[in-house]
């Protein structure tokens, strides 16, 4: 790829230089974390961190103690690292199909096989809540566990996702960008006991690592922006991704968390709300500037408040979204085919076996554009205009 100053980057990582401060001053803090801001958005329940969302739902399915080789239904549009965790928990990941409305678990898939499973892992894909009323009652007694990695702040019939089902994980390094970490609700209190007994045996970052955590944080924010990202980050990291298959990773590191994240994360929160409406403003201006065209756009469900982590858009088929891609980038607009590799990996990783059609057709058909809360109006009607050049 040719080096391209003006490329907007196709996600958002808002750390900023006086965050990097804030982080640091709290490495030192040995103050008790006021978890105020929490339980005003969230409730009265009980917040478990540790170093990533991923280290959560292992922690996660470690307390709920179920037998080795349990099966957890997970649906198979993810990141391969929530399989990672399910594996090194010593359970069986069984992959559930999407249903293609709102690219999250499709009910109906989970009642075919519902009967082999020990958990379910609903993941609220793009911030889009899934159908959590028929998942539930499918499941029975069955621990349903709430992925909120991308849905921070959505709702689903005016409550929050991650108070819905009896646990949920959250992942601090996407929407809210805090730098890193992981967060737990737990909404059924006699698991809490034994997440604490989980979280008390992982090994707690030292100050030094805390430091270290955030100048790196910092300095991968600083190159995810204009003009670095397009002139040096994604170039550099575009021919490192085609000598090495970074996605083969399966073992990761469970730790506790950073403070820094945490009190980032806790400050940040107080006020995101007002970040959640801008990148809802951002997208319902793309879908009235973009609702002649020939791609399908997301759009927000009955009685859910989406909070557009990600704006997904759907093309008919893989050529018109790799052309659009290629072109977007061309004109300066980065963007991503989010868990496409996924399936493929699946079948060779993790013993998918290609019950999930509707899971592979959208991998090859999904593209997300930028709708950062951070984008200014020039590049919203940038994006837009590029848009309607490809999308027709
Ligand atoms: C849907 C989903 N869940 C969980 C995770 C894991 O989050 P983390 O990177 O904090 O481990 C990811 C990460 O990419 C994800 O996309």
């Amino acid at each position: 790829m040719k080096p391209k100053p003006s490329l907007i980057p196709r996600f958002n990582l808002d750390y900023s230089f006086s965050d990097f401060l804030y982080g640091i001053k709290s490495c030192f803090s040995s103050d008790e974390f006021d978890l105020k801001p929490l339980g005003a958005v969230f409730g009265k329940t009980s917040f478990f961190f540790t170093n990533y969302g991923r280290s959560s739902l292992y922690v996660i399915l470690r307390a709920l103690n179920l037998p080795k080789g349990s099966k957890i239904g997970v649906p198979l549009y993810s990141c391969t690292v929530v399989f990672d965790a399910i594996v090194n928990a010593g359970c069986v990941p069984c992959f559930i199909d999407i249903d293609l409305n709102n690219y999250t678990m499709d009910p109906a898939d989970l009642k075919e096989k519902i009967d082999d499973l020990e958990a379910v892992v609903v993941i609220h894909t793009f911030g889009r809540p899934a159908d959590m009323d028929k998942i539930k009652a499918i499941a029975g007694d069955k621990h349903v566990i709430e992925d909120c990695a991308h849905s921070l702040l959505s709702e689903y019939k005016g409550r929050k996702t991650g108070t819905l089902g009896n646990v949920s994980f959250f992942s601090l390094a996407k929407y809210i960008s805090a730098g890193g970490g992981g967060m737990t609700i737990v909404n059924n209190s006699d698991l809490s006991d034994s997440i604490q007994r989980e979280i008390d045996a992982l090994k707690k970052p030292s100050v030094l690592n805390n430091l270290k955590h955030s100048v790196i944080v910092y300095l991968r924010s600083f190159f995810y922006h204009k003009p670095w990202f397009g002139l040096f980050a994604l170039p550099i990291g575009l021919s490192i991704e085609d000598k090495v298959d970074l996605t083969t990773k399966r073992s990761f590191d469970v730790a506790g968390i950073n403070n820094n994240d945490l009190c980032l994360m806790l400050k940040k929160l107080a006020v995101f709300n007002m970040n959640v409406e801008k990148q809802r403003e951002n997208s319902f201006f793309y879908i009235k500037e973009l609702k002649d065209t020939s791609v399908t756009l997301p759009y927000e469900g009955k009685a859910t408040y989406c909070n557009y982590y990600l704006f997904p858009i759907k093309f008919e088929n893989k050529e018109d979204r790799d052309t659009a891609s290629d072109f977007l980038r061309d004109k300066g607009i980065d963007t991503s085919k989010l868990y496409s590799e996924t399936p493929l990996k699946a079948k060779q990783f993790y013993g998918y076996t290609g019950d999930c059609p509707n899971t592979e057709m959208l991998a090859d058909t999904i593209l997300t554009i930028p709708n950062h809360y951070t984008l200014k109006e020039n590049e919203l009607i940038k994006i837009v205009k590029t848009a309607k050049e490809v999308f027709i």
